[in-house]
């Protein structure tokens, strides 16, 4: 077995495949990085608590704080606080992330997400593709209830996205943004719409069946998609 294949037996999140139609999940990897901070679009917001580096420039500080999201997600990972990071490709191009967070989730059973495409790739559908894909991990395989996604109220492919996937709205909050202060709106989706909606049929998921300690449940409760 190869080093990367010896990695994958220790961190068994690293083997996890999720597709739904044309689009495919993997989790990101170090040799990822340089290409995901080369195509990440000037529109995905970062985090405005994280303070820049003095002397960077904005991009590159942008960029460094793709890098270090990665870092910083394998890092800290523990049952009560996670965020699993996937690549998106489409014909074997990558084009963006996908993320899947949650706070006590054996608990709680709510998942968050985030996401952001390169500008070409956007309006095709590969933003519902891949925000069904880890909501099909995070129902029919990990047991959630609920998931909920957060957007500034400008932002219409964000929450065309959440609403296009039966999400309904949660209410509103205010918030920090780079540029200044923000409405954000927040939106939800109960399991048992996602079930009703039969889109958990569209995805396949694999490699996840052994991974039940990561995210302190009980696996599997869902095979994987049988090969
Ligand atoms: C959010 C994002 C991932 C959406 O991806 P996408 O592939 O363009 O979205 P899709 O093509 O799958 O569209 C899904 C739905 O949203 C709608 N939509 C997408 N972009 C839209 C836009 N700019 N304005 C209005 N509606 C939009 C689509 O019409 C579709 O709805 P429908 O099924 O009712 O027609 C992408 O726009 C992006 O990367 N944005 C920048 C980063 C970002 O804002 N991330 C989210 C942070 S909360």
């Amino acid at each position: 077995m190869g080093g990367g294949g010896e990695l994958e037996s220790l961190w068994l999140l690293f083997g996890i495949r999720l597709r739904c139609a044309h689009v495919e999940l993997r989790p990101a990897r170090e040799h990822d990085l340089a290409q995901l901070a080369a195509i990440f679009p000037d529109d995905a917001e970062h985090d405005p608590n994280v303070p820049m580096l003095d002397g960077l420039s904005l991009p590159n500080n942008r960029k460094r704080l793709v890098l270090q999201g990665y870092w910083g997600a394998l890092g800290s990972w523990s049952v009560d606080s996670w965020c699993l990071n996937f690549v998106v490709s489409v014909d074997g191009r990558t084009v963006g992330v996908q993320s899947l967070e949650a706070d006590h989730f054996p608990e709680l059973r709510v998942v968050d997400s985030g996401s952001w495409l390169a500008a070409d790739s956007r309006r095709q559908g590969v933003g519902r593709a891949m925000r069904a894909a880890v909501l099909a991990l995070a129902f029919d395989h990990l047991g959630a209830a609920a998931a909920v996604s957060s957007a500034r109220e400008d932002n219409l492919a964000s929450l065309g996205v959440s609403r296009s996937l039966g999400y309904r709205d949660n209410g509103v909050s205010a918030s920090r943004a780079p540029t200044g202060p923000c409405t954000l709106r927040h939106m939800r989706l109960r399991r048992e719409d996602w079930q009703a909606s039969g889109r958990g049929a569209t995805v396949e998921v694999h490699g996840v069946s052994r991974c039940g300690p990561w995210f302190g449940v009980e696996m599997p409760l869902t095979g994987d998609t049988p090969a």
